[in-house]
């Protein structure tokens, strides 16, 4: 979800709304908005998109005031309706309150509300703070005092926004797991999930910690712990401008970051690479020691964010011969994983929020782990809490389904297995040397793959646009590729698209294959190995049993091409660095079919880009 708080001399409806709007990827199954004028408050509340709930105010002119909160939801407990939008008020009229989070123990905080009389409109968890923090104020509590007495009974992940119709000049927030951040502008002050919400307003941001309350008027700002003791917090300035947070002229915002990939990678590699072809990384705050010690690492990461960390996995084993596995957070976070204090948890994750990721992290750090964090949000929960960090440049990414920033996480991670390479003295230095020579060409290469196929990628897309299914088949590092092409098919067009390593196509998927249904094929460059000719096979194995064949394979690599309804051509890399161009193409075509289908592309339907809740 996305939250927004506002105090100042501007329009508060104006400035909330446009924060939503900047924030919507984060949540778009309804949204709302709280205005605190004369008073009273003023609510507008409406399920689907932020555009309905435009649409209601412009009908219904929300009171021209200074003080207003604003949600745009990802819908938990109950159904993405009117009455489930945020904000919820309590019975009293007088306070209303935006959520972010679960709050686990509501059933029984609702059972005892209900028990008093009160009478419940929604199914939402969020609804049962709005009564408490009423209740509260009813006692003679202020705003502050009131949130700080409700924070300490709930359980679970949360940040609150609440404003009080009868001290209009302020809006509280408080912060358990669930981001944070407070602007501070001249005369005004904000309070968002996200520094996007108020980046045309103020660069100059202070991030919350873990159990701290902030107490914004136009001219102040407060933090305080739950007991309200004052609180250290971090003051960070946003290094991006409010035009990395536009469409630039692309009709899609993820049109846009794919064609921003080698910016995104050139940037994420600046200043690591040393003039003598050493790696700098100062970001790794864990000692040379320590990491000399490590004898395991383990990467932890959801969706897109996994699939770069299954592709790192066969480099970083490969030049560190450091066993190296790759779980799914949430499956990492529930078992009993085999950690110690010499095994490095790598986190990877663009947004720094995704709470399985982050819930993984501390079971690791309970273990004694050393955790380093891939992360492309500065300021955000899960680099906060790591022991170290390496950050992606990517700027910032807005379309759900994730593109720099997958190519990114990559790319960090190759330079971390590089790293602990060099640090453990493994006895490929000449490779080394060689794959950052590579590195360094990859920004000009992914340009490449990006004017020479995306032609290719639309006429495709325009050609299979009826297609019930697409299959995509890899090995190697192109297996990853083969499930990230596949997801990111699932995620923005709907439709069934599986990956699956070429290897295992003869115990099982084969059986799928029927007339012209159409496989990628990531043909590995031909190298010192037999993968390539492995895979060549397979592809002729699929043609002779009907499927329509499209083929991602070196430039000049012909034996494919008699098997090849479709070749698209990629330029000649090795095998571990192909991954960061053969993606290029999957990407383009996702986008367009989902153009084509007429789908919203940026904001697909039941995601989020920032999952913070498990
Ligand atoms: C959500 C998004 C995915 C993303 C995943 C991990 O599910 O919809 O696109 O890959 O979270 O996100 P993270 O920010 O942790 O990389």
């Amino acid at each position: 979800c996305g939250i927004v708080g506002y105090v100042g001399a501007k329009s508060a409806s104006e400035v909330v709304v446009e924060g939503l709007r900047r924030m919507e990827y984060r949540g778009y199954d309804s949204a709302g908005i709280a205005i605190a004028a004369d008073g009273r408050l003023a609510v507008a509340k409406k399920s689907g998109k932020l555009a309905n709930l435009e649409a209601a105010i412009a009908e219904q002119p929300l009171p021209d005031a200074g003080t207003g909160i604003g949600h745009t939801r990802w819908a938990t407990h109950g159904a993405p309706n009117d009455v489930n939008a945020h904000p919820h008020v309590a019975d009293s009229g007088r306070v209303a309150v935006i959520h972010n989070g679960i709050i686990e123990n509501f059933m029984s905080l609702r059972a005892e509300l209900e028990g008093a009389g009160i009478h419940f409109l929604s199914q939402t968890d969020t609804e049962v703070v709005a009564h408490l923090l009423g209740a509260e104020l009813d006692g003679g509590a202020d705003l502050a005092g009131a949130m700080r007495a409700v924070c300490r009974r709930l359980e679970g992940a949360f940040t609150l926004v609440a404003v009080d119709a009868e001290d209009p000049g302020t809006v509280v927030a408080a912060r358990r797991n669930s981001p944070l951040v407070v602007g501070l502008g001249e005369g005004e002050n904000f309070v968002a999930s996200d520094v996007a919400a108020f980046i045309e307003h103020t660069r100059e941001a202070v991030e919350l910690g873990q159990d701290q309350l902030v107490v914004i008027t136009a001219d102040s700002w407060t933090v305080t712990d739950f007991a309200g003791e004052p609180a250290a917090c971090k003051p960070f300035r946003v290094e991006w401008d409010l035009s990395a947070a536009e469409k630039g002229g692309y009709d899609w915002f993820m049109r846009k970051e794919i064609f921003e990939q080698p910016k995104a990678v050139a940037d994420t590699l600046l200043g690591r690479l040393g003039e003598d072809g050493e790696l700098v990384l100062d970001e790794v705050r864990i000692s040379t020691d320590e990491l000399r010690r490590i004898d395991k690492i383990i990467i932890i990461a959801c969706g897109t964010a996994s699939y770069a960390g299954l592709v790192a996995k066969y480099a970083i084993e490969h030049w560190t011969r450091i066993p190296c596995e790759v779980e799914l957070a949430s499956e990492f976070r529930y078992r009993d994983p085999i950690v110690s204090p010499s095994t490095l948890v790598v986190a990877i994750s663009q947004s720094g929020e995704t709470a399985d990721t982050l819930m993984a992290i501390r079971h690791a750090q309970q273990q004694k782990a050393k955790v380093l964090a891939i992360c492309n949000t500065n300021g955000s929960t899960i680099p906060r809490e790591a022991d170290a960090v390496i950050y992606t440049h990517a700027g910032p990414e807005i379309a759900v389904a994730s593109t720099k920033g997958f190519l990114t996480q990559v790319v960090a991670c190759y330079l971390l297995g590089l790293y602990l390479a060099q640090v453990h003295g493994t006895k490929f230095g000449d490779e080394i040397k060689a794959v950052l020579a590579e590195l360094e060409a990859l920004p000009g290469q992914i340009q490449h793959v990006l004017d020479s196929t995306t032609d290719q990628a639309r006429e495709l897309a325009q050609e299979l646009v009826d297609a019930p299914s697409v299959l995509f088949l890899g090995r190697h590092v192109g297996y990853p590729i083969a499930l990230e092409g596949a997801l990111k098919l699932k995620e923005l067009a709907y439709i069934h698209a599986e990956g699956f390593a070429a290897g295992e196509l003869k115990h099982g998927p084969i059986a799928l294959i029927q007339d012209r249904l159409p496989m990628f094929v990531v043909v590995p460059p031909r190298g010192r190995d037999m993968l390539h000719d492995k895979v060549v096979s397979n592809i002729q194995e699929v043609r002779a049993r009907g499927a329509r064949t499209i083929v991602l394979a070196e430039l000049d690599d012909s034996e494919p091409r008699p098997y090849a309804d479709t070749l698209i051509r990629l330029p000649s890399v090795s095998t571990l660095l192909q991954p960061m161009l053969a993606i290029v193409p999957l990407q383009v075509f996702a986008c367009e079919l989902a153009t084509l289908k007429g789908h919203d592309v940026d904001q697909p339907r039941n995601l989020a880009k920032s999952v913070t809740v498990e």
